[in-house]
């Protein structure tokens, strides 16, 4: 981190999601103005060995926005423009305006407040810009789900940016300032805006919950697993179309609006039915709390299992999909009430993996054969994008690509 003599005291946080104390922000007024909390204070850092944004703790504000390559903008453009959105991350990171000239001071006053950028690569960016033989075969389009109803000019792009930090305004400033720096490079193509609970909201740090109730993100892989690294990320000496990617890790997005009028209707034993988890704590319905493995085999007093066969967490658990795993990192939406009525409100689901058709694509099939929480849910708009590893000290993101 910068660490400035006169600095007030914060968090640091690796990309990889460690955790260190340092002193963060030089102090504005040598004479004794406050420290930052540390909510503001919290820095993660933007070189390493994986891109920030990926296994950094949920934050409360997100912006994803996917950009288009300009008519006549080709590789070199592209380069140029990676190296301009590196600096402007970098320093933005770090709780710093940013140097190419484009900053608004919507930031100032605050800390870097866990802000994290985090880049990717749509499939046309690579015949855009000649780059097509690198393109990898992970980049190959999602099939298509009999529930989806995707709409094209909310889903893909050449590009994408993800945003999350602990500050709506830190947030909006890094949004801006990116929009900003693409100049006549790259057009917004569309942009969805996000959010998780505060910091501090809760008595005790806990699983997020999203806008159906539901403690959310309870079976996500552990950075401690020994398996986390051979699931998540593309390895090192990765080969062929791959070899720009290692330390990288596959994004898969969808807006999936939820049918909150239904959903909330539906009595709570029915609700937990559903999940096969109970919406108070989390825990499985086979008891125990909210970390206690489900036992998928127990049968009930009715004679039935108890998690049913079409409980969301039975059919998307890795043991019912050939070990398929994926890191959910995802933001609540709410976009107002639509034009029917009902919320326009549901999940920014985002889940990453070494490998589409090792993670989202597999569980996505079965989940779309039967699962009891479809009925619920409605896939508007989705995204498939290759995040190269975090650049290392010097390096712009996507340089082993693009240079
Ligand atoms: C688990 C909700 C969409 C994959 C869960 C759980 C809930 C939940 C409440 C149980 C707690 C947990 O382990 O996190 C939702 C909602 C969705 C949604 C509200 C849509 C708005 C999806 C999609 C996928 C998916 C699209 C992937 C294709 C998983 C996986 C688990 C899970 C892999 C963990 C299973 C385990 O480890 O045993 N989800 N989910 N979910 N969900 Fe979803």
């Amino acid at each position: 981190g910068t660490v400035g003599a006169a600095g007030a005291t914060g968090l640091v946080i690796g990309a990889a999601g460690g955790i260190g104390i340092a002193a963060v922000v030089e102090d504005p007024d040598p004479a004794g103005s406050p420290a930052l909390t540390t909510v503001g204070s919290t820095e993660v850092m933007f070189h390493g060995k994986h891109q920030a944004g990926i296994t950094t703790p949920l934050q409360s504000r997100g912006h994803l926005v996917a950009f288009d390559l300009a008519p006549g903008a080709g590789r070199k453009e592209a380069a140029a423009l990676l190296r301009r959105w590196s600096a402007t991350a970098k320093a933005l990171m770090a709780g710093r305006p940013a140097t190419t000239g484009t900053d608004t001071g919507i930031a100032l006053d605050a800390g870097p407040s866990s802000l994290t950028v985090t880049f990717g690569f749509g499939r046309t960016f690579f015949d855009r810009t000649g780059l097509t033989a690198r393109r990898p075969a992970q980049l190959d389009p999602l099939p298509a789900f009999s529930s989806d109803v995707l709409d094209p000019k909310r889903s893909e792009g050449d590009l994408w940016v993800q945003i999350g930090a602990d500050d709506a305004l830190v947030a909006f400033h890094a949004l801006r300032t990116l929009q900003k720096d693409a100049g006549d490079a790259a057009r917004v193509r569309w942009q969805m805006n996000g959010f998780n609970r505060s910091a501090g909201a809760t008595a005790r740090p806990m699983t997020a919950r999203n806008l159906m109730g539901q403690i959310d993100g309870t079976g996500n892989p552990r950075p401690t697993d020994p398996d986390f690294d051979r699931r998540i990320f593309v390895p090192q000496g990765a080969s062929g179309a791959q070899e720009w990617m290692a330390g990288g890790s596959y994004a898969v997005f969808r807006r999936i609006r939820m049918l909150l009028d239904d959903w909330e209707k539906l009595p709570l034993d029915k609700q937990e039915k559903v999940i096969g988890r109970r919406k108070s704590d989390g825990a499985p319905l086979t008891g125990g709390t909210e970390t206690t493995e489900p036992d998928l085999h127990k049968i009930g007093p009715d004679g039935r299992v108890v998690i049913p066969d079409n409980a969301h967490a039975r059919i998307s658990a890795p043991e019912q999909n050939g070990g398929a795993a994926m890191l959910r990192r995802p933001f609540s939406f709410h976009d107002g009430i639509a034009a029917d009525g009902t919320p326009d409100a549901g999940l920014l689901f985002i889940c990453w993996q070494a490998d589409p058709l090792r993670g989202f694509v597999p569980v996505q099939r079965k989940l779309d054969r039967g699962d009891a929480l479809s009925p619920f849910l409605r896939h508007e708009a989705s995204g498939l994008f290759a995040v190269p590893g975090g650049p290392a000290e010097g390096e712009y993101v996507g340089q082993r690509l693009l240079e």
